[in-house]
C-alpha cells in the first residue's frame, strides 16, 4: 500500500484529485517533513503544460501566510512532479456543513483570511479566478491557505492593469461580468469571495450561476435591500462546478511566458546549501533540508520556502469529514457500500483494489463522481470518501446520506486513527 516516491520519501496517501491529475502526500521518513506532490501526466493531458508552467510561475513569486508555498518542480518521462507546502487540515469545504455551514466567529476568522491573501495576490496584479471553498486548505494551526493556480493570471505589469478576457473559474462563484467580458481582475475575485462566505455561513450556495436565466440569482438581483433575507432558503441542487471552458486564452499565455522568461534562472546545484534537520535556519534561501532528494538537479529550482518539518506528521494527517472507520473487514465492507449504492441507484467500479469509483448525477442533472477509498488500518478499516468531479456541497450531501445508510457498521466513539496509520504507513 505504501510506496517510495525516491528514496527516504515515502508516498503516504493520496490528498486529492484535481482536473489534470493527483495530489499525493510525501512523508520524509526520517524527519517526518510532509511535503504535497501534485501529479500530471502530460501525456493524458497535453493542455495542462501551459496550465503548469503558468503556474508554477505564478506561485514561485509568492510568499504569503495564506498562499500554499511552492517547493519546486521536477520531470520524469510524460510525468510533472509539483511539490507544495502540505495543508494537514484539509480542504476548507470539508468544514461546511450541508445546510448549515459553519459557526458565524469560523466563517469570519476564515473570511479575513482569505481576504487578506486575496489582497496579497492583488497586491502582486495576480488574480487567482477559480476562488471557492475546494482550493482553500487549512493547515494545522487551521490557517487558510490558497491553493491552485492552474486560471491565475498577471493582469498587471509595472502599474499598468489590463481588462481580463477568459472565462475561467466555476459557475456558482464567478462573477456575471465574467461570463460577459472583458472584466476586472480585483471584482471578479472579490465576489468569488462573497460567495465564498455565504456558503461557509449558510452551507448551501446562492445560485447555480451569475445569469438572468438563473431564477435565484434574478431574484436576488431585483430584490430591495429590505427585502434581501440573510440566505435563501432552497435546495442546493445539482450545480455545475466544472470549470468553465477557456475561450480565449492567448492573451493569459503570453503573459505567463512574458513572466515566466522574467523569472531568476533555476539555482545551479551547487548553489544549494544542504542544512542538516536541527540546523535549518527560520528563513533559508537555500533548498530545505530533505527536499533536495525530489528535486531533480536538472530542473532545480530556487524558493525560499520550507516544509512543515513536523514532530509527529502521522497525528497530523489530513482530517477529513468524509470519512468513517468500519467495524466489517474488507469483504463485508465492500457488500455493504456496495448494497447502499445500488439501493440509491449509484454506478460504480473497481478499477484499482479497494477503490470504488462511484458516479451519479445530482438533483441538477449535474455529473457528480467521487471515489471510495478502502483503507485497512490495523484493527480496523477506514472508509474515505473523495470528490473527484462535481458540487462539493452536493457531494457533502450525499456523503451524509450514504453514512447514516451504513450507520451499523460505523465504529462509534474515540479512534486513535492517526496512530493505526502510522504502524500501517511507516515501513
Ligand atoms: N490537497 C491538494 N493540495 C493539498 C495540499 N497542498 N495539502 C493538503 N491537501 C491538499
Amino acid at each position: 500500500m505504501v510506496s517510495e516516491f525516491v528514496e527516504g520519501w515515502t508516498i503516504a496517501q493520496t490528498l486529492g484529485e484535481g482536473a489534470f491529475g493527483e495530489v499525493k502526500l510525501l512523508i520524509n521518513r526520517h524527519t517526518g517533513e510532509a511535503v504535497a506532490m501534485k501529479i500530471v501526466d502530460l501525456e493524458k493531458h497535453p493542455d495542462a503544460a501551459n496550465s503548469i508552467r503558468k503556474e508554477t510561475c505564478i506561485l514561485r513569486m509568492l510568499t504569503d501566510p495564506h498562499i500554499i508555498k511552492f517547493y519546486g518542480q521536477r520531470r520524469e518521462g510524460n510525468l510533472e512532479y509539483i511539490f507544495l507546502e502540505y495543508a494537514a487540515g484539509g480542504e476548507l469545504f470539508d468544514r461546511i456543513e450541508p445546510d448549515v455551514g459553519m459557526s458565524a466567529w469560523e466563517a469570519q476568522k476564515y473570511f479575513k483570511q482569505l481576504v487578506a491573501g486575496v489582497e496579497y495576490l492583488h497586491g502582486r496584479g495576480i488574480a487567482h479566478r477559480d476562488l471557492k471553498p475546494e482550493n482553500l486548505l487549512l493547515d494545522e494551526q487551521d490557517n487558510l491557505k490558497i491553493t491552485d493556480f492552474g486560471m491565475a493570471t498577471l493582469y498587471r505589469m509595472k502599474g499598468k492593469e489590463r481588462p481580463l478576457e477568459k472565462r475561467c473559474g466555476t459557475l456558482p462563484y464567478v462573477a456575471p461580468e465574467v461570463l460577459l467580458r472583458p472584466y476586472n481582475a480585483e471584482p471578479a475575485d472579490i465576489w468569488s469571495c462573497g460567495v465564498i462566505l455565504v456558503a461557509m455561513l449558510a452551507g448551501e450556495l446562492p445560485w447555480d450561476k451569475p445569469t438572468p436565466d438563473c431564477p435565484e440569482f434574478r431574484d436576488w438581483k431585483a430584490a430591495k435591500p429590505s427585502e434581501l433575507t440573510p440566505v435563501k432558503k432552497r435546495q442546493c441542487s445539482g450545480l455545475d462546478l466544472s470549470p468553465l471552458e477557456g475561450t480565449s486564452n492567448h492573451e493569459d499565455i503570453s503573459v505567463a511566458a512574458r513572466l515566466c522568461s522574467s523569472q531568476p534562472e533555476p539555482c545551479p546545484p551547487t548553489a544549494i546549501v544542504l542544512e542538516k534537520q536541527d540546523q535549518v535556519p527560520s528563513f533559508s534561501f537555500s533548498q530545505p533540508a530533505h527536499l533536495e532528494d525530489l528535486l531533480l538537479s536538472s530542473q532545480f529550482h530556487c524558493t525560499q520556502q520550507q516544509p512543515s518539518s513536523s514532530q509527529n506528521t502521522y497525528q497530523k494527517l489530513v482530517r477529513r469529514m468524509t470519512r468513517f472507520f468500519v467495524k466489517t473487514n474488507h469483504e463485508e465492507t465492500l457488500k455493504e457500500l456496495c448494497g447502499v449504492l445500488e439501493k440509491f441507484g449509484y454506478s460504480w467500479k473497481m478499477n484499482v483494489a479497494g477503490v470504488l469509483t462511484i458516479g451519479t448525477v445530482d438533483k441538477r442533472k449535474m455529473k457528480l463522481v467521487f471515489k471510495a477509498n478502502l483503507l485497512e488500518m490495523g484493527e480496523h478499516i477506514l472508509l474515505d470518501f473523495r470528490l473527484s468531479k462535481g458540487c462539493g456541497i452536493e457531494f457533502k450531501k450525499l456523503f451524509v446520506k450514504l453514512k447514516e445508510s451504513l450507520d451499523s457498521v460505523i465504529v462509534k466513539g474515540p479512534i486513535s486513527w492517526p496512530i493505526a496509520i502510522a504502524t500501517n504507513s511507516v515501513p
